[in-house]
């Protein structure tokens, strides 16, 4: 794929109310019209280059969407108040009473709870299949089925979609395929690979300071006008609508994503590699021995890696927390959820972000209890950290003969 996301972000240009190079942040949540018929014309849409509410735009939330669509290749997109934000208005947006959703079975489990829990409530249905079977994919669609919902790279078992494949199935059907982007930005552009809806956690890798909840809805401009839409767009009326303050400090770090994500991707794939060579069962993309790695490989833009996170399992649940605890305490990062922060940041999903998922599913889906799951840090001396945690997995005897895999 010749697709540059980075050159995109890049090639944007600010001139900014008062020449800034960044521009000005709009602090109003009201606009003011000249005539009332300009009023009446930008309620009905009619009205270009006019802002009438800062729920419905605001031009600093408007400069973060053109960036995020530029760097997606997709014509436009909306930011949200959050990740979640994003994922339920686009669902609740193309799916109503009576319809139905095939989705990913490893997904975060934020969005398994509403997909599972929630959404019943308005009569919306859930297959959850086994993404990386395609024909599983293509038995769950029945008649009332709108839409695939897939993670490129899942959370928190690192399984690879075939988006290209996905997307042959979602044509054929005329089905809406949308992709959680959140753990491979730049490495993967779901868009350019058939995706009609690309969305991101941008509290994760994009922002990358751990300092907000953020997300993006990346699509075509009429589905990002139907969002919006003042009688039945989604993010208008349920909103959950991105802070203009916000909006332009995240837009400020995303001009640094493809340095980040070079490092982030460089360090996991380093300690991966180290991991796997002790004999931990250990789950990267970038690994040969990864189900998908040829997949991941066929899909990526190469020069952003394989990504920041990495699964390892230590056997059991106390191993694993005695392991993060120590970790924290040699400093060698923050036993936390959520990623791409400069400090490495682990949790144990199956107690943590996968809780909302049933133990029972847990175990059908292959999430274990002793399993760590790692967001990479930007460590500039990435052996040294890899020397401190061996130490750590030693002290605690967690590479015990039984551990090392065959
Ligand atoms: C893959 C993925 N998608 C969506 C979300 C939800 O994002 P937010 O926490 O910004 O609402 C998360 C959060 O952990 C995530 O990991």
């Amino acid at each position: 794929m010749d697709f540059k996301p980075a050159n995109k972000i890049q090639d944007l240009q600010y001139f900014g109310e008062f020449g800034g190079v960044n521009p000005s942040v709009s602090d109003s949540s009201t606009y003011t019209f000249l005539s009332a018929k300009k009023m009446f014309d930008t309620f009905e849409g009619n009205a270009d280059g006019c802002y009438l509410y800062s729920r419905h735009s605001s031009p600093s939330n408007l400069y973060l969407g053109e960036a995020l669509a530029a760097m997606e290749g997709t014509e436009a997109a909306n930011v949200t108040a959050s990740g979640m934000g994003a994922i339920t208005a686009v669902l609740l947006q193309l799916c109503g009473a009576g319809e139905h959703i095939v989705s990913s079975r490893t997904i975060y489990g934020g969005t398994y709870a509403f997909l599972k829990n929630f959404i019943p409530r308005f009569d919306i249905k859930t297959s959850f299949v086994d993404i990386t079977n395609l024909d599983a994919v293509e038995h769950a669609i029945t008649k009332k089925t709108k839409v695939i919902f897939c993670e490129s790279v899942s959370n928190p078992l690192l399984e690879v979609a075939n988006i290209k494949a996905l997307s042959e199935i979602a044509k054929r059907y005329n089905l809406k395929l949308i992709v959680d982007n959140t753990f491979s930005p730049l490495s993967i552009s779901p868009a350019k690979l058939g995706a009609d809806i690309v969305i991101h956690s941008l509290t994760k890798f994009i922002n990358g300071t751990s300092d907000t909840v953020a997300g993006v809805v990346c699509g075509t401009q009429e589905f990002i006008n139907d969002l919006r839409n003042v009688h039945d767009g989604a993010c208008m009326l349920l909103g959950s609508t991105m802070d203009s303050f916000r909006s332009a400090s995240v837009l400020k770090n995303l001009r640094t994503l493809h340095i980040r994500m070079q490092q982030h991707s460089h360090n996991a794939l380093y300690l991966a590699q180290k991991f796997e060579a002790l004999g931990l069962k250990t789950v990267y993309p970038g690994l040969k021995s990864h189900a998908s790695h040829k997949l991941f490989k066929s899909m990526m833009n190469e020069k952003y890696g394989f990504g920041g996170m990495l699964t390892i399992d230590v056997g059991s649940l106390e191993k694993a927390n005695a392991v993060m605890e120590m970790m924290q305490k040699q400093n060698l990062g923050y036993l936390a959820v959520s990623l791409g922060f400069y400090k490495t940041l682990f949790s144990a999903p199956g107690t943590s972000t996968s809780s909302e998922i049933s133990l029972e599913e847990q175990k059908q889906m292959g999430l274990s209890n002793g399993l760590i799951r790692f967001s990479i840090g930007l460590d500039a001396d990435i052996e040294r950290t890899y020397k401190m945690m061996l130490a750590c997995l030693e002290e605690l005897n967690v590479l015990e003969p039984q551990l090392v895999s065959i």
